[in-house]
């Protein structure tokens, strides 16, 4: 499973392997190696690296709790993380660690303004459902929701820095067109996106 080229899956529902949690690199290594890299090599990602990637993001660290790899105001998690990848639009269900298909498409192109963004093996998108925050208030709700996929930004960064790949998180975004790309709710905002792939060598 874990070497199955990832352009190769479009099914509704995709089974990630278990993340694996010994880094090659550490903490230290991964800060002095964070920084945003905006070319990337056409190579899919395996499955396995998608998998602790996505775990790194915001997967579940506390099962008891369903506590999640990054903080999020008052425990809302209202961060959805959706991988939008060459075959099609997923979001990542971090309870059960899978993917879960919302488009058979290619929507990378519409995950930034950016012309790179159309050809990394992977977007990231980070959407907040705001009606999981009901009691902030409408300026509460954008501050924190930033926040909170910043923080999931950072685990992808050092994830990153980690294991040899290249990434930058984005804001330049048309998240209206993103929005419906994805098929969101109206409820749901688009804060985020982060392009990650094998870095271009020169
Ligand atoms: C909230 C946020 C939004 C960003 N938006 C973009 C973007 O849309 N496009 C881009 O190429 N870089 C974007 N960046 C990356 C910054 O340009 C980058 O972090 C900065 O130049 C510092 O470089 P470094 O990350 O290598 O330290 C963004 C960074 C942050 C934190």
């Amino acid at each position: 499973m874990s070497t199955i080229e990832l352009d190769q899956l479009v099914a509704d529902s995709v089974d990630l392997p278990p993340p694996a949690l010994s880094s090659p690199a550490t903490l230290a290594q991964a800060l002095a190696g964070r920084r945003s890299g905006r070319a990337f090599r056409p190579d899919t990602l395996p499955l396995a690296v998608l998998s602790s990637l996505l775990w790194s993001a915001y997967g579940i660290n506390r099962r008891a709790s369903g506590g999640r790899t990054a903080p999020s105001a008052h425990n809302w998690q209202e961060i959805d993380v959706y991988a939008v990848l060459p075959d099609g639009a997923y979001r990542y269900d971090a309870v059960a660690h899978r993917l879960l298909l919302v488009a058979a498409e290619d929507l990378r192109g519409a995950t930034g303004s950016q012309d790179f963004v159309a050809s990394a093996p992977l977007n990231l998108v980070y959407a907040a459902d705001f009606a999981r925050m009901q009691e902030a208030s409408p300026e509460e709700r954008t501050f924190l929701a930033g926040a909170d996929a910043g923080c999931i930004a950072q685990n992808v960064y050092l994830f990153c820095a980690g294991a040899g790949l290249a990434t930058v998180v984005r804001g330049l975004i048309d998240r209206d067109r993103l929005a419906r790309a994805l098929g969101l709710s109206k409820a749901q905002r688009v804060a985020l996106a982060q392009s990650v792939g094998y870095p271009q060598s020169d």
